[in-house]
């Protein structure tokens, strides 16, 4: 018996714009992902990517095609139950953090809590926790402003697992960040797939980067053009540089 992937993707199609200006940024893209999988997604510039992430994270729609998570048929849910699944389940990071300016660390990861309607006790209390778990403990006063791209980029990610979503969508997480932040971020997310069991899907450009995926699936042109597994990823191998620096997410998560 098969098991139901988590998200599936069949012949999904996007298209911008109408009439001459119309552009297929997805022509029929196909992709399974099981549960406690860790993908990279590669490709060139405008291949699809990001426009692949909007939709798999409901913050986008297909033009044609269907969108299963759990079975279930995204593209026939209302937009409430679109919002729903996408609060419950998914957690989104991107490339330029988006954190609210002028906001405490703390209070930006309150926030998807606040959309959900916790009181302020709860808010606070797993809040900290997410920041603990991304090894930010004593930063939690501190704005946007007063952090550097790393340190803003593990708000962000405590910000998308405040949570507990089943699936973290990262769209080039590591893309402002220098090499070693980059690798502190992908220890970090490393560390949500194999110690909390959470899906990571990551857009990356960079081979260094993709090479701690299970799965490395790329992009061309609006299609998939490799679909591979990774025998060795980098997060599997014994005494990798960093590995024991990182926050100990397993107390704190
Ligand atoms: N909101 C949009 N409106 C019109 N065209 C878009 C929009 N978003 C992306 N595109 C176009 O769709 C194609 C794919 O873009 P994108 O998914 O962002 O690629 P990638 O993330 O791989 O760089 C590109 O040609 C891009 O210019
Ligand atoms: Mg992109």
């Amino acid at each position: 018996m098969s098991k139901t992937p988590l998200i599936e993707l069949r012949q999904v199609t996007k298209v911008y714009g109408q009439g001459a200006t119309a552009l297929a940024a997805l022509k029929g893209v196909s992709l399974q992902i099981e549960a406690g999988d860790f993908v990279a997604i590669m490709g060139p510039s405008g291949s699809g990517k990001s426009t692949a992430m909007n939709i798999l994270g409901c913050l986008d729609s297909p033009t044609k095609g269907e969108y299963l998570f759990q079975g279930a048929h995204v593209e026939a849910l209302s937009r409430d139950q679109r919002a729903r699944l996408r609060r419950r389940f998914l957690g989104f990071v991107f490339q330029g953090f988006n954190l609210l300016a002028r906001t405490s660390a703390q209070e930006n990861v309150e926030l998807p809590l606040l959309y959900r309607g916790e009181s302020a006790k709860t808010r606070h209390a797993l809040a900290a926790k997410a920041l603990a778990s991304v090894g930010l403990s004593s930063w939690e006063h501190h704005t946007p402003a007063e952090l550097s791209g790393g340190q803003q980029q593990r708000v962000a990610i405590a910000r998308a697992i405040v949570t507990e979503p089943a699936v973290l969508l990262a769209d080039e997480p590591t893309g402002n960040l220098d090499t070693q932040r980059s690798r502190e971020i992908m220890e970090l997310l490393w560390r949500l797939n194999v110690d909390h069991g959470i899906t990571v899907l990551m857009v990356t450009h960079e081979a260094d980067m993709a090479a701690y995926a299970r799965r490395i699936v790329r992009f061309v042109d609006g299609v998939v053009a490799s679909d591979s597994l990774n025998p060795n990823p980098v997060g599997l191998q014994p005494g990798v540089a960093g590995a024991a620096a990182a926050p100990a997410l397993s107390e704190a998560v």
